[in-house]
């Protein structure tokens, strides 16, 4: 077929084969899905905030249109390629031809005209609102926010409370937004339908790895030296005894060109690889470990002597390559256990500790079966103040308002650190940062994991911190030197603790 120039200059415009009802039916839905993400981005570029409802709306429900209505024209073209090949030249439908000197057509285009404007408002006022709804108390409180109620809380009251929830859970780069998204879309199906699981299960499978979240703002090549920590305890007996453990923890360095690469972060040490294998979900029970010198290639494994894996188990296995989130797995969502929240009261003065007991009984007020917070704060304020009134009258009678007070330090403890409706509490996500109430560092420094050429991975007290000052009053001891004091347990305990971890018998109350 020879085109004259005209043709051919059409031909160019529009392919004479789109033109057909169903091109043109998926030629108005690609406009419209465009209009709509357009008006849609440019709202969340002028509100300048993002929102995850919005994001999954323009993100992956428009495309999923944009993509149905170019299948739509290209299945459109293809049959009317089929027709004319059958019938021939005849088959090709005309160009409709647009004359704006007929009135008929001058009003269809005006009311074209009409239409779009009316669609733009209308997606505007609409995008809007829905954008403004999933903001809202309502939707956030009745669909999403009772899942992540304890994340936010405990995040609130973290060192990260100004990091941003995605700088960890997404971080930058496509690939992660897409499959967070993806995932997102999923999540909101089961919020919606009722059907996530509570707790959230951890460790989460597909948290973006440490390097390219938390290396973001932390940098491993910059460690080195110790950081200082007291913690504050106070024990069971009638005066709440103080008893601080002042220790520096020998966080040490992870760069071979500074030279700091001892200490803790030594595990991070870009030159070596720690990979280790877990039998349980939670990745307690870590009886296998495999250090790798990327420069010499040497292997070193160690495998825990009295509970080993078999080789099958071992050949079956694929060994997790550890990183931050294997010591700091809960940077931003700590829950403290009942008594570490009512230790922090006491220090902070909101629970004031000459109050005879107070440690021991806001600790059992605490962990009371509660289904709900109103019942939890009935249970709490009704376990302390008929312990005080039976047990301390006199007491009782004069110090009201500091009980009062006890019993709201409590109550806002149990809010930021107890979540009954998601079954949230500190032994549901156990801490891996040290070895007191969760074995942490002692998973593998647990003195039987051996090296086939018999080293020891080491449980010595020293190796990680030193004791600069423990106890008080005639108790009290300072270091006289960088090594440290030998540790004393408060109580006496048979040095039960040189043999068997903290954690044993500390799991978060009373022991
Ligand atoms: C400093 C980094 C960081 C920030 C900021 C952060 N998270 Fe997390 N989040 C984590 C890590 C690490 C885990 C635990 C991963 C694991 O154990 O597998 C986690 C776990 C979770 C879990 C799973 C349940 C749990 O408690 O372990 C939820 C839900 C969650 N985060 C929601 C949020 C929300 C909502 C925000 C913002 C309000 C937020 N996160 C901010 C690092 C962070
Ligand atoms: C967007 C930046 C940012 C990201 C991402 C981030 N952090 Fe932080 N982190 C900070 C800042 C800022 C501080 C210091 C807060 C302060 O000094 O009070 C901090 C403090 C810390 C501390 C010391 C807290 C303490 O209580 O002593 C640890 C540990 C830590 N971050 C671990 C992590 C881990 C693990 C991740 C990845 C899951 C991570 N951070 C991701 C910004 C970040
Ligand atoms: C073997 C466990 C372990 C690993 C792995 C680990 N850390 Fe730490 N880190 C610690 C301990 C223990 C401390 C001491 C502070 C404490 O007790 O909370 C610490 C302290 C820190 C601090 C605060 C002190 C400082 O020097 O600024 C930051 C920030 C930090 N770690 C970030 C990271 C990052 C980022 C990674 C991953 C590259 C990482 N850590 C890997 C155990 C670990
Ligand atoms: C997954 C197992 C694992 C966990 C968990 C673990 N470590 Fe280690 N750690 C190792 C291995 C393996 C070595 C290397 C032993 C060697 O030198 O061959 C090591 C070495 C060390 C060293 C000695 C580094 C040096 O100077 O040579 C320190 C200190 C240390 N770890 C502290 C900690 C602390 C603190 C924690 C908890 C926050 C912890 N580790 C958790 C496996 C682990
Ligand atoms: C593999 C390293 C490692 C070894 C071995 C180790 N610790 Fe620790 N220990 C830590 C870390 C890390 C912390 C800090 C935890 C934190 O920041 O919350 C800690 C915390 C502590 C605390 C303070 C706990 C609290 O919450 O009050 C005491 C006390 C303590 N260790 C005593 C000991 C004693 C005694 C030994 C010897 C039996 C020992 N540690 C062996 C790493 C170790
Ligand atoms: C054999 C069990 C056992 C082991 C192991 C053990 N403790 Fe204790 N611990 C106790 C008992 C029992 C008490 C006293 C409780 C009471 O007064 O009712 C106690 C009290 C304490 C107290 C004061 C009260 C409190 O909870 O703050 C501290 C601090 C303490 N232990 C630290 C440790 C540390 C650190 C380790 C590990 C190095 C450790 N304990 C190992 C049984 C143990």
């Amino acid at each position: 077929m020879i085109l004259s120039d005209e043709q051919k200059v059409k031909r160019f415009v529009v392919p004479r084969y789109a033109i057909n009802k169903l091109s043109f039916a998926g030629f108005v839905m690609l406009l419209f899905t465009a209009g709509t993400m357009v008006v849609a981005l440019a709202l969340a570029a002028i509100i300048g905030e993002s929102n995850p409802y919005m994001g999954i709306f323009v993100y992956m429900v428009l495309p999923f249109f944009l993509l149905i209505g170019m299948g739509l024209i290209l299945i459109g073209m293809y049959f009317t390629r089929r027709k004319v090949k059958r019938l021939g030249d005849e088959a090709i439908p005309r160009r409709p031809r647009i004359d704006l000197s007929k009135s008929a057509h001058r009003n269809t285009m005006y009311m074209i005209i009409a239409g779009v404007l009316f669609y733009i408002v209308l997606s505007v006022v609409g995008s809007y609102g829905a954008y403004h709804h999933s903001e809202s108390v309502e939707f956030c409180g009745e669909t999403c926010h009772v899942v992540m109620e304890p994340e936010r809380v405990a995040y609130r009251n973290s060192t990260h409370a100004r990091v941003a929830c995605t700088a960890c859970h997404v971080g930058p780069g496509a690939g992660w937004y897409a499959k967070s998204k993806l995932s997102g879309a999923y999540q909101v199906y089961a919020v919606l339908t009722d059907k996530f699981p509570r707790p959230i299960p951890t460790p989460i499978d597909n948290l973006r790895p440490a390097q390219e979240t938390c290396e973001q703002c932390h940098w491993p090549e910059k460690f080195f030296g110790a950081q200082q920590r007291i913690f504050d305890h106070y024990m069971y007996d009638k005066e709440n005894t103080y008893w601080p453990i002042n220790m520096l923890i020998k966080t040490g360095g992870g760069s071979p060109t500074t030279g700091h690469t001892s200490g803790i972060h030594w595990h991070m040490n870009i030159q070596t690889e720690v990979e280790y294998i877990a039998r349980d979900e939670k990745r307690q029970d870590i009886p296998w470990i495999r250090i790798t010198d990327r420069q010499t290639g040497r292997v070193t494994i160690y495998q825990n002597d009295d509970d080993p894996l078999t080789d099958e188990e071992i050949a079956a296995a694929v060994p997790r390559k550890m990183d931050c989130m294997d010591c700091h797995n809960r940077p931003s969502h700590k829950f403290r256990s009942p008594t570490y929240a009512v230790d922090y009261a006491i220090s902070t003065g909101a629970i004031d500790r000459s109050i005879p007991e107070i440690k021991r009984v806001a600790e059992q007020a605490l962990i009371g079966d509660y289904a709900t917070r109103e019942e939890a704060e009935h249970g709490i304020a009704n376990t302390i103040l008929t312990f005080y009134l039976n047990n301390y009258p006199d007491f009782n009678r004069e110090n009201i308002g500091l009980i009062d007070q006890a019993v709201a330090a409590t109550q806002y403890q149990y809010s930021q650190n107890f979540f009954p409706e998601m079954k949230v509490r500190w032994d549901e996500y156990p801490d891996n940062i040290g070895h007191f109430i969760s074995p942490g560092c002692m998973r593998c420094h647990t003195g039987s994991h051996r090296s086939s050429d018999g080293r020891e991975l080491t449980r010595d007290c020293r190796a990680c911190h030193a004791i600069i000052a423990q106890g008080t009053g005639d108790r009290a001891q300072m270091a006289v030197n960088e090594e440290g004091l030998d540790f004393e347990h408060p109580e006496d305990i048979d040095d039960a603790w040189k043999e068997i971890g903290c954690f044993e018998c500390h799991t978060g109350t009373q022991p």
